[in-house]
């Protein structure tokens, strides 16, 4: 097959190029406008690979994304690209609300016309993957799971427009028939991820000794999942997924944001004990919340499993100690991914710039 990967510089779509190259036959266009968050260097390993393009274009110009469909006449797209910050969708909005929603809106619109053109089983086995969040659904108090059913009630600018975006991918598919699958998933987490983001962010600033900001009592609750059981359902989702249908995917892993913060300290405590700042939870602060943060999420994974036999390889405590020894092994990495711009600060406070983490 021939695979448009939207997003693919980013976290989640460098590890679903990663493995698409190495564990299979076919042939991956990435197509990214390179924000802050997309970085060539995460696919350093398989840019050689005569199997893998990259398009430098941004979703919201329609007719670059027309031009990448006529040049590559691609089997299925899998949509990732994205703004997926929420503090920074706080911070500035219409960056979501352009890439998020106007975004997904061209390239359903590209593709629509596209599908149009195939004929016999290149239009039977074309697929628009759309890749969410569940952060769609809202929050939950302390019990209950977002099920495929559950309806939505995003709190964020975030989860406002990728639940948007949602919206019209499913219209799409029932008023003009593309050909569509979506998935829902928890919270990642793995190498490769932008040190604006929970788990990095808290492994960088430990190692330098500075403060382990959390948000509010840290007791929010997140689903966590590997990315790389994220990139393997997404993977198993576009090949077998059911036209129409929505899987949710989650990793069976409820840790509260203190307790993630608190096991990131252990193991650096034991991998590390030569950095600043030890023992590592003395570092841990407790700073104002994000406004309208979410309580608890949780993800009720069976339709995945029951109907395409898919689980997570990774359990939190296997999963987090891999991510916390791939920071301390690529520190040029992390170096080099963050620019002037960006240096770990607080965002998303609504005017209140107290240092911050998550
Ligand atoms: N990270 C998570 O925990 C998580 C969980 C569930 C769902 N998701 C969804 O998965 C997708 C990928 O998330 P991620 O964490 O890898 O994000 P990311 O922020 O790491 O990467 C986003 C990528 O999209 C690219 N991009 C942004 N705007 C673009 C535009 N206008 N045109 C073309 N490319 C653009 C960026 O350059 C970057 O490479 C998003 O749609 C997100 O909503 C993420």
């Amino acid at each position: 097959m021939k695979i448009i990967v939207t997003g693919g510089a980013g976290f989640i779509g460098s590890a679903v190029i990663r493995q698409y190259i190495s564990e299979t036959d076919h042939d991956i266009i990435n197509l990214d406008a390179l924000t802050y968050a997309g970085n060539l260097e995460s696919l350093a390993s398989v840019e050689a690979d005569p199997r893998y393009h990259f398009e430098h274009v941004d979703i919201r110009d329609r007719e670059a994304v027309q031009h990448v469909f006529d040049r590559h006449r691609p089997d299925a797209i899998m949509h990732l690209a994205a703004e997926s910050h929420v503090d920074r969708s706080i911070e500035g909005p219409a960056e979501f609300i352009m890439t998020n929603i106007v975004g997904t809106y061209n390239l359903l619109d590209v593709a629509r016309r596209y599908v149009d053109t195939l004929r016999g089983e290149k239009k039977d086995n074309f697929r628009f993957h759309h890749v969410s969040t569940d952060e769609v659904y809202g929050d939950l108090d302390a019990t209950g799971y977002f099920t495929e059913e559950t309806a939505y009630e995003p709190s964020s600018p975030y989860s406002a427009s990728k639940a948007s975006s949602d919206h019209l991918v499913r219209a799409w598919h029932r008023t003009f028939g593309v050909p569509v699958v979506i998935t829902n998933c928890s919270n990642n987490y793995g190498g490769y991820q932008f040190p604006e983001k929970l788990i990095p962010l808290v492994t960088l600033n430990a190692l330098e000794g500075r403060p382990l900001p959390v948000y509010g009592d840290g007791k929010q609750v997140r689903d966590w999942l590997h990315v790389d059981d994220h990139a393997r359902a997404l993977r198993l989702v576009l090949e077998k997924g059911a036209i129409g249908e929505t899987y949710n995917i989650g990793g069976h892993n409820e840790k509260t944001n203190l307790e993630v913060v608190q096991t990131i300290c252990a193991l650096l405590d034991e991998l590390a004990p030569e950095s600043p700042g030890m023992p590592h939870a003395s570092l841990i602060t407790f700073v104002i919340d994000r406004p309208g943060h979410d309580v608890r999420y949780a993800i009720d994974a069976g339709k995945i499993q029951r109907e395409l036999g898919w689980a997570p390889d990774e359990t939190f405590d296997s999963g987090i100690r891999k991510t916390v020894q791939w920071y301390l092994d690529n520190g040029e990495w992390c170096r080099r991914v963050q620019d002037g711009s960006y240096r770990r600060e607080r965002l998303g406070t609504l005017g209140n710039k107290q240092a911050a983490a998550e």
